[in-house]
């Protein structure tokens, strides 16, 4: 796919063996990370983070929980409205747990910041971050981010899981969103 059905051209920008190799690195550092306890429980935002956390938690050398929410701030449109929904939550009981949340990218940082307020008062034993994609240059809010996959420019990028309006998730690169 070169061009989506609503005419924005797409330019690769991380091939599929350079996020492979990028989550190699990663699973490596979490799994050391996290050696001294059995109690980690991975969290993926849905739904852009399905792809990576599947490849990520396949690399971990750990005892591992997996357990999902959906969270919406963007609709279908480019910009986040700043305003966090929550669609799905976790099933998982989270005390005293080491969370690791798993996102796609972080943008702003509104999305991002709103779900570790609303963890931590599960009374996890710590909470952290790992996300593939990361624009600094857009951050509005201040995020304490563990683990990043990529630092990308400020673009619209889709690919790996992450979707412009519901397009482009099956990719497996990451490709940049370029308007007609
Ligand atoms: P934030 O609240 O601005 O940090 O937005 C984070 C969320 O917005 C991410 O989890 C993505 O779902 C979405 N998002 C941000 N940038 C992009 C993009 O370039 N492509 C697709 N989704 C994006
Ligand atoms: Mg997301």
């Amino acid at each position: 796919m070169a061009v989506l059905v609503t005419g924005e051209k797409l330019e690769i920008l991380i091939t599929e063996a350079e996020i492979a190799s990028r989550i190699n690195t990663l699973a490596e550092q979490i799994s050391t990370a996290y050696e001294q306890t059995n109690q980690l429980v991975v969290i993926g935002l849905l739904r852009g983070s399905f792809v990576f956390i599947a490849d990520l938690v396949r690399c971990l050398d750990l005892p591992v929980e997996v357990d999902f929410m959906t969270v919406s701030s963007y609709g279908n449109k480019m910009k986040s409205s700043g305003q966090l929904r929550i669609i799905k939550d976790v099933e998982t009981d989270l005390k005293n747990r080491d969370i690791l949340i798993i996102e796609d990218i972080i943008d702003t940082g509104h999305t991002l910041s709103q779900v570790i307020s609303l963890l931590e008062t599960r009374k996890p034993q710590s909470l952290r971050i790992c996300t593939l994609l990361n624009k600094p240059s857009r951050r509005e809010v201040d995020v304490d981010i563990d683990w990043v996959g990529f630092d990308i420019p400020d673009e619209f990028v889709i690919g790996y899981g992450i979707d412009y309006a519901q397009q482009g998730r099956n990719l497996q690169h990451i490709a940049i969103v370029k308007k007609p």
